[in-house]
């Protein structure tokens, strides 16, 4: 085995694509939105089959978003309540409380995503949404978390940051959602530097969301400093929210674009690596357990994950071999921000202590993925 380690992930661009894109802008002297997030929002919602489409500069702002817009045209009052998962990267939890709402933690099930079973225990009165988090692209039990959010008119918000690229029987599975929030995030499937994608379902929500990601100015959005307007451009505006700025760039909009058009590569290739480590680690399933995923789908895979018994004895050990790992993620409610929530969700904890992601990127081989395999398997039958 050499000495260079084995990556975990790897962004992986088409240069000369995302050169070509980005010379555009800079020849047209315009970075900021527009021209570019024009063209990746109409390409996003052909690509998924949603109808709506808004370019921000990471899913946090997209989650963020989400619950002020949902807040505000609902009319919830702070300390209602959202259902989400404690197994996910915090911004998805934090967005829920920035919004002024509670979360409520619900467990997750063999898929590593929400378990509905237990999210119906957790419905109150004050429960207006749930938070459904697509781990390593998994859409889980999102049909029935769907069912139960019509059956009790909850609203349903996904955080779809590891799901771009992810297909049940060929289409997007998670576009009857009010809102789903992407991620380009430089380790997501769709790399960028930092960007994300915000899809109402509903066009009003949309409007307003526009106003509330340039700090609340009620100018027709970007348009009257986008590119093509530049000779109308005007100065007055009314500002009506107090509000952050979540603009994506046309900069970041050009990089988007080229990833876009080999993002179907990135996940084929991704599902071949997946297949080999399934198939070793099928071999030793009192060993090595994998989450389960629906029929039909194949997943973005932005991760490629495994339960242990002694997870981190396993990440010493492929360090020790020259292969990086990762945790995705520790349970949220062991963070003391969600402390008040600890013991209510046991597999999450479960999942908290013996999961681990393995290297997945596009300029992984597949002979490393056997050099991995087989580190894995020496540790875990010694
Ligand atoms: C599940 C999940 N949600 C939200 C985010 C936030 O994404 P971004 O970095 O684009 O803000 C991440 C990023 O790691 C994530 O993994």
């Amino acid at each position: 085995m050499g000495n260079e380690m084995i990556r975990l992930f790897r962004p992986t661009f088409d240069v000369e694509g995302c050169l070509a894109e980005l010379k555009d802008c800079l020849e047209e002297g315009w970075t900021g939105p527009g021209f570019k997030t024009d063209r990746l929002e109409e390409e996003w919602k052909a690509y998924t089959g949603l109808a709506n489409a808004y370019y921000v500069n990471s899913c946090t702002a997209a989650l963020n978003l989400s619950f002020d817009v949902l807040k505000q045209c609902d009319g919830w009052q702070d300390g209602d309540e959202v259902i989400t998962t404690p197994i996910t990267f915090v911004s998805s939890n934090h967005a829920i409380l920035l919004a002024g709402l509670k979360p409520v933690f619900a467990d997750v099930d063999d898929t590593l995503c929400l378990d509905p079973k237990d999210v119906e225990k957790k419905i109150t009165d004050r429960t207006k949404a749930v938070l459904f988090v697509g781990i390593s692209g998994n859409p889980g039990h999102y049909r029935e978390i769907l069912d139960l959010c019509r059956r009790y008119h909850l609203r349903l918000v996904v955080d779809a940051a590891h799901m771009s690229g992810t297909k049940v029987n060929g289409s997007f599975p998670c576009g009857e959602a009010d809102a789903v929030d992407f991620s380009f995030h430089t380790f997501k499937t769709l790399a960028t530097a930092d960007s994300g994608m915000l899809c109402f379902k509903d066009p009003e929500h949309e409007k307003i969301a526009r106003i509330r990601a340039w700090s609340g100015i009620n100018t027709a959005a970007y348009s009257d400093y986008a590119i093509r307007d530049h000779k109308t451009y005007k100065w007055h505006y009314d500002v009506e929210y107090v509000s952050n700025c979540y603009n994506g760039n046309s900069l970041m909009a050009a990089v988007a674009l080229a990833q876009l058009r080999n993002l179907d590569k990135s996940i084929a290739y991704r599902a071949q690596l997946a297949s080999r480590y399934d198939a070793a680690f099928s071999k030793v399933p009192d060993k090595i357990r994998l989450p389960e995923f629906p029929a039909d789908c194949t997943p973005s895979r932005c991760h490629y994950q495994i339960i242990v018994e002694d997870r981190d004895g396993l990440v010493k050990y492929l360090n020790e071999h020259h292969i990086n790992s990762g945790v995705h993620y520790v349970d949220n409610t062991n963070y003391r921000m969600y402390a008040y929530a600890h013991g209510t969700c046991p597999k999450a904890e479960y999942i908290s202590e013996h999961v681990i992601s393995l290297p997945m990127h596009m300029k992984l081989t597949a002979e490393e993925v056997d050099t991995v395999i087989q580190a894995v398997l020496d540790f875990v039958n010694q």
